[in-house]
């Protein structure tokens, strides 16, 4: 017998012996920069997103669900378990022409799951480590990899671009598996879609499926052509005021037709009552700067790249047909590391020690409250530092001031009337294969959308930005928008909590500053490739 022949052997004589239920299926579904206020289960009507929200009334959504202010420290959090700081992917996202990745002794998600018996699939963005095979998903526990290795990429052409001192560099970044897919056409969304639906169609059922669908959408594309979506759907969305938010807007409509058409094909599939679905975004949306797309966190404060609440409390929703004692919303403190010990609990598989997150599963199925009272923000690259403690937050070190300010509160223009919120729900995919179910949420989803509301009050001071002899402190839960700074009236808390940062601060892998645009990575040595490199 091979020796993974044996290990599935004993992974499924334990599995006979301890007489465990099927392992669920489990579809991951990443959002790639969109805002607080970019789903209409936020409460806005600007751009109604019925399929995600049929998910979160009929599923449990995730009122204080924060990631990283970044995307390859989300990510990085969501596959280890454990923060950025902790396995030096913090600060500022990875580019293709730098070697580095997640260190290759740390186990991801995916190679848990693949022990545990899995079938395992990214249908996606990776940008956690390209330079080297041994960084790549088929080499980190993925059976299949179908997507971009980058941070975005056009959608259309699926090249990426960097500015070097020669000028620009582009080159092609999708893949499958580990060759260049020179064959693909078509609007990427689309194509994800029916990547990951074929993945469901052709499922082997005797074996539990993870599936991880990160999106392009809504991330701008490449300078020159930031938003790009197909023409006719921009057109149907004439009411959106503002031209550039009505572009992101059908980037947005997109990924809600793709939710709604994964949740479809689940249930073409007889899989769907043994699913559990999670749908994220990564961060909070870029409202402003280099990757501007025209996302609004309104009224949150600040936007990707910064530790104000708009950075990283972001959108998050569980669904799963057989969710125990759930009012659907759950306002518990989770953070994005927490995902890799809650799902394994949820799979019924043993949850490593050594890691960050803190397994929900038990707490969100009972209503009961949340076990996570700190998280940390922690990015020596740009030089901040947070911590959320209890009800509060505090914020240290250097914040780039355009990422901290309100945003997006002049994107919400509408021309005349969107249509109604209402139809669009029993119209939309999920909403119908949720009936078919019997799990449907009717009169119950207006209140559901008032707890996932967030209303606050212009500041009437000027606003506190730390640097490096200033501190903000916040009460977030009485103060979500972050207006009014605390820190004199409770300087033993700001004592407290900067000494709690300190401590966190000491056990990070510190990030080196990059050597960006190594020659050797230059796409025109590969075909026009962003490949493997090293
Ligand atoms: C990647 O490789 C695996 C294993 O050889 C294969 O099953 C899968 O179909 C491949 N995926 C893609 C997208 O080609
Ligand atoms: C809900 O509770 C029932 C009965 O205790 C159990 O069989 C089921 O697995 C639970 N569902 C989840 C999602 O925990
Ligand atoms: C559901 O809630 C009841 C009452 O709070 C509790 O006794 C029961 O254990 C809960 N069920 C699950 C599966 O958590
Ligand atoms: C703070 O950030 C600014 C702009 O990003 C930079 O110029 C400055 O050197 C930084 N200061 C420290 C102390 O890191
Ligand atoms: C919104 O306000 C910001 C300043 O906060 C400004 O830079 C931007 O151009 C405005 N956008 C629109 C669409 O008016
Ligand atoms: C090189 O790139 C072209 C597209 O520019 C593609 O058609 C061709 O198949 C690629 N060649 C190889 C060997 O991958």
């Amino acid at each position: 017998m091979g020796s993974d022949k044996f290990l599935n052997f004993l992974v499924v004589l334990s599995g006979l012996l301890s007489c465990e239920a099927k392992r669920p299926n489990i579809v991951f579904i990443i959002a790639d920069d969109l805002g607080w206020n970019d789903v209409s289960f936020h409460g806005s009507n600007q751009i109604l997103t019925p399929n995600i929200d049929s998910l979160a009334y009929s599923g449990v959504s995730l009122g204080r669900y924060y990631s990283h202010a970044i995307c390859t420290p989300s990510r990085a959090a969501l596959l280890t378990g454990k923060y950025s700081h902790v396995v030096g992917m913090q600060g500022y996202p990875l580019v293709m022409s730098e070697d580095r990745g997640i260190p290759t002794c740390v186990t991801v998600l995916p190679e848990y799951l693949k022990k545990a018996g899995y079938s395992t699939n990214l249908v996606g963005k990776w940008h956690v480590g390209s330079s080297r095979e041994e960084y790549l998903p088929t080499s980190r526990g993925f059976d299949s990899h179908f997507g971009h290795r980058s941070g975005y990429m056009d959608y259309y052409e699926y090249t990426y671009e960097e500015t070097w001192s020669i000028g620009k560099v582009s080159g092609m970044t999708l893949f499958r598996n580990l060759t260049a897919a020179w064959d693909v056409k078509g609007y990427i969304t689309d194509v994800y879609t029916e990547q990951a639906t074929t993945i469901i169609k052709n499922h082997d059922t005797s074996t539990p499926l993870f599936l991880l669908v990160a999106h392009v959408a809504p991330h701008s594309g490449n300078e020159g052509s930031m938003l790009q979506a197909p023409p006719d759907l921009v057109r149907q969305l004439r009411y959106v005021e503002s031209p550039e938010r009505r572009i992101f807007a059908a980037m947005v409509k997109k990924l809600d037709d793709s939710v709604g058409d994964i949740v479809q094909a689940l249930h073409n599939k007889n899989m769907l009552e043994d699913t559990i679905i999670v749908f994220v975004s990564d961060n909070g949306g870029m409202t402003t700067g280099v990757y501007n797309n025209y996302a609004s966190n309104y009224p949150l404060r600040g936007i990707k790249m910064s530790p104000f609440e708009g950075g990283i409390r972001v959108t998050g929703l569980l669904w799963a047909a057989n969710l125990n004692n759930t009012s659907h919303y759950w306002d518990g403190y989770m953070h994005v590391a927490d995902w890799l010990p809650t799902l394994l609990s949820a799979a019924n598989v043993p949850i490593p020690k050594d890691i960050d997150g803190i397994d929900h599963w038990k707490n969100i199925n009972s209503d009961s409250a949340s076990e996570r009272t700190t998280m940390y923000e922690i990015d020596d690259y740009a030089g901040y530092a947070s911590i959320i403690y209890g009800d509060y937050k505090l914020i240290t070190g250097n914040v780039t001031k355009s990422f901290a300010t309100y945003q997006g509160g002049n994107l919400t223009g509408i021309i005349g009337d969107s249509p109604p919120y209402g139809n669009a729900l029993v119209e939309s995919t999920v909403y119908n294969v949720l009936k078919s179910h019997d799990l449907t949420f009717d009169t119950k989803y207006e209140c559901l959308r008032k707890k996932t509301t967030i209303k606050c009050d212009k500041p009437s001071a000027p606003i506190c930005f730390p640097d490096k002899d200033t501190v903000c402190l916040y009460n977030i839960k009485e103060d979500p928008c972050e207006t009014t700074e605390l820190s004199a009236k409770h300087p033993d808390l700001v004592c407290e909590m900067s000494s709690l940062l300190r401590a966190e601060a000491a056990r990070r892998m510190p990030r080196v500053k990059p050597t960006f645009r190594n020659p050797l990575s230059a796409p025109s040595r590969f075909n026009y490739t962003w490949d493997v490199w090293i």
